[in-house]
C-alpha cells in the first residue's frame, strides 16, 4: 500500500451514520450505534469523515469543553491501517481543538489496544490516569488509560 496522499476532512453527515456505524462494528468489540453517532452530532461535537479521493478511510468525534478537547472516537478502516492515516487524523483533531481554544487533548484507551497506544505514544500523549473497569470486556470489564496531550 502506498503512502497516504491528500486527505479531505469533511463534517460527518446524518445520511452517513448507518454506514459509519457498520464500519464501527468491524473495528470495535463494543461499537457505537448509529444512534450514538447521531447523539454526538446533535450535541454539537466535532464529527469528521475522512476521505482519500472518493473513498472514506476513517472518521472521528471530538468533544470540546472550554479549553479541553476530548477524542471520543478515532478510527481508520482496517485495509488502510498502518499507513500513517491515524496519525494524520489525530493531527487534524489537534488542529481543530487548537483553533477552538483547546489547550489540552484527552482520550481514553484500552490497555489491550496496542496499535492505538503506539499511535498516542508517538504523538506525545502521556498517561495521566486509569479508570478501573471502565469498558465492557469479554468475561468482565477492562480498565481505561486516560491520556493527555498539551496542545
Ligand atoms: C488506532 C488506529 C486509529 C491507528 O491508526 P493507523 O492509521 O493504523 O495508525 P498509523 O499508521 O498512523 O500509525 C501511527 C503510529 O503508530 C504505530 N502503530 C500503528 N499501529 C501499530 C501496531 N499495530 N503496532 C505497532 N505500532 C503501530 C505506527 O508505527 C506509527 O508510528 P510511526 O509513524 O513512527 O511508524 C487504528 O488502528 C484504528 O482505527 N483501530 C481501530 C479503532 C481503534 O481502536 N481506535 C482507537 C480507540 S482508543
Amino acid at each position: 500500500m502506498s503512502d497516504a496522499n491528500t486527505l479531505d476532512f469533511v463534517p460527518m453527515a446524518e445520511a452517513d451514520l448507518e454506514w459509519i456505524a457498520a464500519q464501527d462494528r468491524l473495528l470495535y468489540p463494543y461499537p457505537w450505534t448509529a444512534g450514538n453517532f447521531a447523539d454526538a452530532l446533535q450535541a454539537g461535537y466535532s464529527c469528521w469523515s475522512v476521505f482519500e479521493g472518493q473513498e472514506q478511510i476513517g472518521y472521528a468525534v471530538l468533544m470540546m469543553v472550554l479549553d479541553e478537547a476530548h477524542i471520543l472516537n478515532i478510527s481508520v478502516m482496517k485495509p488502510h491501517q498502518g499507513r500513517g492515516l491515524g496519525r494524520r487524523l489525530l493531527e487534524h483533531l489537534a488542529e481543530v481543538a487548537r483553533s477552538r481554544g483547546g489547550r489540552q487533548l484527552f482520550l481514553e484507551v484500552r490497555p489491550s489496544n496496542l496499535p492505538a497506544l503506539a499511535l498516542y505514544d508517538k504523538a506525545g500523549f502521556r498517561q495521566i490516569g486509569r479508570r478501573k473497569g471502565y469498558y465492557p470486556a469479554e468475561g468482565g470489564r477492562e480498565d481505561a488509560l486516560v491520556m493527555q496531550l498539551h496542545l
